[in-house]
Parts: structure tokens; sequence; C-alpha cells
């Protein structure tokens, strides 16, 4: 009689799926690192320029990666098992949990040498390619340090339970090997960065789109890198990370004091940029004035409105195309404006600061509206308003966006500005803690508690 196949009883099957996910993991990051080499080699050897779309989808996923586990040896459940079992592994688990945060760093500082390198080529080649062969080096080193010792030794020690654990953790915890949702998210880096890699290198040698058509395909519209800024000597914003793709709603969502208005502040080009760039379709902004930002398409409504309260409603409207100079087209557009806000018909004639709350904020929106925006950079537009009122100005958000127009939105109401968004960053003294899809936000954790009330 043959014996029918059993399934594996289940402790070795928890145990080995979990070293096998964290080394076919290394695996997969082990190639990334090959095809960095080779590109490296491309650079030096054959002189070719970087490939600044490839390289930085590389930056992405390895970004993503570290950002997910940043922290202690605490939050990596397997560090924290194998921690409290095996304290001679403590320092190197520590050592080794570190190295996702100076990761993180690392990445930031070397896409700044690629963009510096890219802009003045071949100048600031050495630098991007030290820095690189530094850091591929360090990545090395980590996978050999967990596939030499973490991995013999957490075999030996921990028990089924402890692995059962860590499969187990999931979603829960963001862990980057182990949730599923997030691994869906690194699925789907590592098929751009497949696409993006040259056919002559094994990859599928997808041609980045131009700049223009990407924008209008949902490319990036607005990538800010390693952003800080300051008044005086303090500063507000320690290098801040953010992209916004066209036709996009991102909300930005943090407590009093954490630094959005300064970002949108930095975006709109009213408070100067100490080091990092922003660059609105690929071009850098650095040297672009306000009201050329403007005239660009970049336009803000300020926290707490700030329409101009001696003027009448429509010099407000009328105002807000001065980087367009009044012409037919303008007036056509304040027809445009009296149909969507039909209460700004009905106080045209009314000077701004005689309306209510709610009408200043629409008249903020419409004046906005007039410079014919591409990125609208909303702050705290529901501040202060009744619930009514605010649902309603939601709504136009979402009108505005179906018009095609990119939104930035800054909320302390978060649960709204999340559920409206494509995507949102949490922002804490002056740093990105949390990304992700609105829908991410709003199950995370501890964007629950802290910002939920939850
Ligand atoms: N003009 C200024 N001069 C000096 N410090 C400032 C100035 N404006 C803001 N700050 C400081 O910069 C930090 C960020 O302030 P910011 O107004 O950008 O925060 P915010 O997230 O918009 O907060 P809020 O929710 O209150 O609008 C705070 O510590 C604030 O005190
Ligand atoms: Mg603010």
């Amino acid at each position: 009689m043959t014996e029918q196949p059993t399934t594996a009883a289940p402790e070795t099957s928890y145990r080995q799926r979990v070293i096998s996910t964290i080394v076919r993991e290394h695996q997969s990051l082990w190639r990334i690192l090959d095809l960095l080499d080779q590109l490296q080699h491309d650079m030096n050897i054959n002189e070719q320029q970087p490939d600044g779309a490839l390289f930085s989808k590389v930056f992405d996923y390895i970004q993503h990666f570290a950002r997910r586990v940043r922290g202690s040896a605490e939050e990596i459940v397997l560090y924290r098992l194998l921690g409290e079992k095996s304290p001679e592994t403590r320092p190197l688990l520590d050592k080794l949990a570190h190295g996702y945060v100076i990761g993180d760093g690392k990445i930031n500082e070397l896409r700044d040498l690629l963009a510096r390198c890219m802009q003045h080529w071949p100048e600031g080649r050495e630098d991007f390619s030290h820095a690189l062969a530094r850091f591929t080096e360090a990545l090395r080193k980590h996978i050999k340090k967990e596939e030499g010792v973490v991995i013999p030794r957490a075999r030996q020690l921990l028990t089924e339970d402890d692995w059962r654990l860590i499969v187990e953790t999931r979603d829960q915890a963001n862990d980057p090997l182990f949730g599923e949702r997030v691994r869906e998210e690194f699925r789907e880096l590592r098929h751009h960065i497949v696409s993006y890699t040259p056919e002559r290198l094994g990859g599928l040698g997808l041609q980045p789109a131009p700049q223009a058509a990407a924008a209008a395909a949902g490319g990036e519209l607005l990538a800010i890198q390693g952003l800080k800024t300051s008044y005086g000597q303090i500063e507000a914003l320690h290098g801040v990370d953010i992209r916004i793709n066209s036709g996009e709603i991102v909300s930005l969502v943090g407590a009093n004091g954490a630094g959005k208005s300064t970002l949108l502040m930095t975006i709109s080009g009213l408070q100067p940029t100490d080091s990092g760039s922003i660059t609105f379709e690929g071009k850098d902004l650095a040297k672009v004035g306000a009201d050329q930002r403007v005239a660009q398409g970049i336009v803000q409504v300020p926290e707490g409105r700030q329409v101009f309260k001696d003027l009448s409603v429509e010099d407000n409207l009328v105002l807000g195309a001065y980087t367009r100079g009044r012409s037919a087209e303008v007036n056509d557009d304040l027809e445009r404006m009296y149909s969507k806000f039909p209460i700004l018909r009905q106080k045209r004639r009314n000077l701004a600061g005689e309306l209510s709350g709610g009408q200043q904020q629409m008249l903020a929106m419409g004046r906005a509206l007039m410079a014919k925006p591409r990125l609208l950079l909303l702050d705290e537009p529901s501040m202060g308003l009744a619930p009514l009122i605010i649902e309603e100005i939601f709504n136009i958000v979402k009108e505005l966006k179906e018009e095609g127009i990119t939104i930035f939105l800054v909320e302390q109401n978060a649960s709204q500005a999340l559920a409206l968004a494509d995507r949102g960053y949490v922002l804490e003294t002056g740093r990105v803690v949390v990304e992700g899809t609105g829908r991410e936000l709003l199950s995370n954790e501890k964007v629950r508690e802290a910002y939920l009330g939850m």
C-alpha cells in the first residue's frame, strides 16, 4: 500500500517558511545589488550617464524596505525573539537594526549625489560612485551577517511558537517580509525595477516616458527630496521627502507645529530652502521665484484664508489671476467661478472682510483657481468651519481633482483628508514618519492612535 503524501508537520513548516522567505528576499536584494554594480560599471568604465529613472526605482525599493523596519531591534520580531534568547547576539542585532535607520539617510544622500551627477555630468560621478559602492558593500555585509549568524542561531534557539509568531505578525507590524499587504507594495516596486532595467542587463528594457507625457499619465509632478528649512537658527523641516503624482490628491496630516504650513510655503517659494530639492515636472525650482511658481501652476491657498479683507469679492478673484494679466479670458474665468461658487456672485460687491468663514474659504479657493493651478496647495481649508461646510469643501476638492488639478491637502481633519486622498504623509516635528495610500494610513495603528483618536 502506498502512503498518501502527508503535509509537512506545522512545526517544520513555520520555521521553513520564515527562513525561506528571508533567504528569497536576500536573493532578490542581492540581484538588485548586482544590478547596481553593473550600472556603476557602465557609468565609470563605459562613460554612460546614469539612468536616473532606474536608479531612483532601485532607491525607492531599498528605502521603502528600510523605512518599514526602521527603529529598534525590538520592532523586528525575529530580532526581538532571538535577542531574548541569546543576549550575546543582541549587539549584532542592534547594529543590524540600526543599519536600517542609517540606510534610509544614506539613500537620501545617494539621491542627492545622483541628481548632482546627472545635472553636471560627468562632474560628481566620483562622489556618487563612491557613496554607491560603500552603500552596496554595507548592504551585502548586512545580508551575510543575517545568513551567517542570525539565521543559524535562530534556527537553534527559536521554538515553533516563535517562528509562528514571526509569520503571524503579518500586517499588524508593517513587517516587510511577512506582512502580505506590504509584500504587495514590494512586488510592485520590484516590478518597476525589472521594467526599467535594460534588456542587456536582463530586464524588460522599458524606456522612461518623456516628462510631459509622464505627467499626463499620472507621472511625478512634484518631487521633494531631503528638504530642510529653518527660521533663523531653528530648523523646522529636517529632510523631508515627498512625491506628488499628476492627478492625485495627496494629504498631509500632522499635529500643530509639525511643519505642515512651512512645507507648503517652501513649495510656494515663500520660505527659503536650506538644502534638498524641489522639482516640478522634473525642473528644479531652486532659482524660480514665488511669482514664477504661480505662473507655472503652483498655487497655494494659505492657512486662515488670508483674503484681502478691504477689497471686494470680485477684486479678490481678479487678483488671483494677476500672473495672467486681465483679459477676456480672465472675465470668462470669473464667470466660471461664479457658477462654481454662486455665493460669490451674490456677494461680488461686498468687501471680503464682510464674509463668513465658510464664504471666505470659498473665496480663497476661487481666487486660487483664477490662477489656473496645476498643483493646488490647500492649507487646512476646513479649519474653524461648520461640518456642513467642511463636507462641501471636501466635495469641491474631489471635483477639482476630476477637473484634472493635482491637490496637496494639509489637514488636521485627518480622517476626512485621508479618506479622500490617493496617498498621504504624516509629518511629525519636521519629518515624514509614515507614508502610504490613504487607505493604508487610515488603517495604520500609529495614525489611528495619534490622529484619528482611535
Ligand atoms: N515665522 C516663523 N518664525 C519662527 N518660527 C516659526 C515661524 N513659523 C513657524 N515656525 C515654527 O516652525 C514650526 C513649524 O510650524 P508650522 O506653522 O509649519 O506648523 P504646522 O504644522 O503648519 O502647524 P499648525 O497645525 O499649527 O498650522 C513650529 O515649531 C513653529 O513654531
Ligand atoms: Mg499650519
